[in-house]
């Protein structure tokens, strides 16, 4: 059987896991899993909402509309936009993965650009598809290309992965203003703002005056849903729209029926609203108390925060991987984040934040001792 190789290499992080577990099994000692990108400090409890879900409804036995069901969409509509938006603007996919990929295909662009320091899967997607991608450094740097970049794409994520970092909120509405007013397409995709946001959040409301933009969104970190695989994508074009809706019918025939109850469920009933409050509050809180711990005790790396500022659910530190994983601690060195950078990124880790508070200072203190 003759294969076509895409010729890419499978997520850093599960090497990292499994590494890490037979380390763990081998020593009987236990080692801290801050590789993973998922919030870990609590599970959203789910017992609750999942008692006023019929299972034995057509709802759940039967295919689901193919970009989405409405009910969800409205959902949506009202937790995320105010009710602004039209719910044909809104598609469900089976995780922010899958939303970011088809918009990537369907969108007419000569290159995507994406920042120096991403989401491995961004470029590995591009790389599948045959798409061009290249790197920008800053937001200053985007504007010293601007005229270059009018059939192009942007990519921006707030708060981002790896550095777990935000923007100012009216700067990076400015930038996304300035390139859709230029022509260039800008895919903001920010599954972890919703983490330490909740509906009062508008700032998706303003961006529905901006009509080169695709928003892409997942329920995998801001509910902890990650198993659930849940997403969405939001754009104004109708014709994009179509095309999401043909691509998601031709190539899922529909997204998880079960798993769009859930979430519509914690949207908006009662039960599910108090289950996404505790989760959201306890979560913060947490991811809050190790990021200023890692500042105070010298482990951020100050150098990557200078437009920016770390609120989680990831942050760099200026840790290698290996030293970390000597010390017990999984990570993702930040070398495998960026392109063009991996040698001066070796230095650097990226860890997860949202983890118990006492668990975290107990693993790097153990470490500060040492080194
Ligand atoms: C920046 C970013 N975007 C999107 C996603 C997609 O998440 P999922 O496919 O789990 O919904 C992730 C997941 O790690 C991510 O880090």
């Amino acid at each position: 059987m003759k294969i076509k190789k895409t010729n890419v290499a499978l997520p850093a992080i599960h090497e990292m896991g499994r590494k890490i577990q037979q380390l763990s099994a081998e020593t009987g000692q236990e080692y801290l899993f801050l590789q993973r990108g998922i919030n870990s400090v609590v599970n959203i409890e789910l017992n609750e909402v999942v008692k006023s879900i019929d299972f034995n409804s057509k709802e759940i036995q039967t295919y689901p509309p193919s970009q989405g069901r409405a009910e969800l969409r409205e959902a949506i509509n009202n937790e995320y936009f105010g009710g602004k938006t039209d719910i044909s603007c809104i598609s469900i996919c089976g995780g922010g993965m899958p939303g970011i990929d088809n918009a990537f295909q369907i969108t007419d662009v000569r290159k995507i650009y994406l920042p120096v320091y991403h989401w491995g899967n961004y470029h590995n997607a591009m790389k599948i598809r045959k798409i061009e991608y290249a790197e920008y450094d800053s937001f200053e740097s985007l504007n010293k290309i601007i005229s270059d970049i009018k059939d192009c794409a942007v990519l921006l994520g707030d708060p981002g992965n790896p550095f777990g970092n935000k923007y100012d909120e009216n700067e990076i509405f400015a930038m996304i203003k300035k390139l859709n007013d230029n022509g260039t397409v800008v895919f903001y995709d920010s599954p972890y703002r919703r983490v330490f946001y909740d509906k009062n959040d508008n700032f998706y409301q303003r961006l529905l005056d901006i009509d080169n933009l695709v928003i892409l969104d997942s329920f995998s970190k801001s509910l902890g849903l990650s198993g659930q695989r849940l997403g969405f994508v939001h754009s104004k074009n109708a014709e994009f729209n179509h095309e999401m809706a043909v691509r998601l019918a031709f190539a899922t025939n529909g997204t998880n029926a079960f798993a769009q109850i859930l979430v519509e469920k914690l949207l908006t009933t009662e039960a599910g609203k108090k289950a996404v409050t505790d989760f959201k509050t306890t979560t913060v809180a947490e991811i809050t108390k190790n990021i200023k711990y890692l500042k105070e005790a010298g482990f951020i790396a100050n150098e990557f925060y200078h437009e920016s500022v770390p609120i989680g659910i990831f942050a760099i530190v200026n840790v290698s991987e290996d030293v970390l994983l000597e010390n017990r601690i999984g990570s993702v060195s930040l070398s495998k984040f960026t392109l063009s950078h991996k040698q001066e990124a070796s230095k650097y880790s990226r860890v997860c934040v949202s983890v118990n508070h006492n668990k975290f200072v107990e693993f790097f203190e153990n470490m500060k001792a040492k080194i």
